[in-house]
């Protein structure tokens, strides 16, 4: 395990070594990968619209609990615009805190009315989301942190049409607190440039999908690995919902039926459902047969290993990177964030 050379208003919030954390993976977000990154020295969130039931996320708390020894790890509370689609969160919550979880991160609409049941409750909040303006937003209702993610994102980055790199550079002029950013980061030299720019670390998803603990049938992780920066494109954009994914058929049949004029997501089927895309793809392996989220930071992704190793070698490139960077400069003291 590596000692880490950044300390940053991340790490101080959320008491972890190294300034990175593992976003919500639907279907994949559980106690096996949270609990490896976290004891790599990341955090990681337990994704709750994952599980069938309170009852079902609350045993993989106390799964990820048992595996972490005392560790804090985290709960992604993604919030679903469609009617009635957030009645479980208040209850998520709840449960959450009672199994002694502090740390959640929101995502998917407003957090407001989330900030007071979790600071009552102890626990802090980041919240991602894809614009500078939705971040200030976010600000202004309390929350402790933002994880500004750009539109390299794997998964749901918005209609936002900037990188990540661009948005945070505007963020870091208007947002006072903690900030991370996101989207296509998968080597450790574009976690060196994310605290260069003043972000006080990095949000990523894509470049874990081959970690051996990720729940996924390997002929998935196979396809990543011998993926490259094209691994990704993007589909419903055409009804605003763009949505970053594997270039596989499933995704060039969406975009053939958003060219023939689908514009609303029951046209599409079973096509982009999860339920699907976890049984064909995640269960059975078929690749082709389903939506997989996915930015072209999976192109970086070179081996099937164990989620420990990803942590550790990201965190080591990125000092390698900070002290090439640090020594162009006479003025780069130590004690500044890069290692001396
Ligand atoms: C397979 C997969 C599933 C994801 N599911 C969710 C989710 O359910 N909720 C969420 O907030 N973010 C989700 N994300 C986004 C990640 O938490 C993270 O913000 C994103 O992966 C960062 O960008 P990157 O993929 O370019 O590293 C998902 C990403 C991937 C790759």
């Amino acid at each position: 395990m590596t000692e880490s050379s950044f300390r940053t208003r991340i790490t101080d919030l959320f008491g972890i070594r190294h300034p990175l954390l593992l976003g919500g993976m639907h279907h994949l977000g559980e106690s096996g990968i949270v609990a490896a990154v976290v004891n790599a020295g990341a955090m990681g969130f337990i994704t709750a619209r994952s599980f069938d039931g309170v009852d079902a996320l609350r045993s993989d708390l106390r799964r990820c609990r048992a595996l972490t020894d005392g560790r804090p790890f985290g709960v992604n509370l993604t919030l679903s615009r469609r009617p009635g689609a957030n009645k479980d969160v208040a209850a998520w919550i709840q449960a959450a805190l009672a199994e002694g979880v502090r740390h959640f991160e929101s995502a998917g609409s407003s957090p407001e009315g989330l900030v007071e049941a979790i600071h009552d409750g102890g626990g802090i909040l980041i919240h991602k989301c894809p614009s500078v303006r939705h971040a200030l937003s976010a600000e202004r209702l309390g929350v402790d942190a933002i994880a500004l993610v750009g539109m390299e994102e794997g998964g749901h980055p918005g209609d936002n049409q900037l990188s990540a790199f661009l948005n945070g550079a505007f963020a870091l002029e208007q947002i006072r607190i903690p900030l991370v950013i996101g989207g296509g980061i998968g080597n450790g030299r574009q976690i060196a440039a994310a605290l260069a720019l003043g972000a006080d670390g990095v949000v990523m998803g894509s470049r874990f999908m081959v970690a051996s603990e990720i729940i996924a049938h390997d002929a998935l992780k196979q396809r990543i690995v011998a993926s490259d920066a094209g691994c990704s494109t993007a589909i419903l954009a055409s009804l605003g919902d763009t949505w970053r994914v594997l270039v596989n058929d499933a995704a060039r049949e969406v975009q053939r039926m958003e060219a023939g004029g689908a514009r609303h997501h029951a046209d599409f089927g079973d096509l982009i459902l999860s339920s699907r895309t976890r049984q064909r793809v995640y269960q059975d392996g078929d690749v082709e047969g389903g939506i997989v989220s996915l930015g072209p930071a999976g192109g970086f992704a070179d081996g099937i290993v164990p989620a420990a190793e990803i942590v550790e070698r990201l965190m080591r490139d990125a000092a390698s990177a900070a002290r090439m960077f640090a020594g162009r400069f006479d003025w780069a003291a130590p004690g500044h964030v890069f290692p001396a």
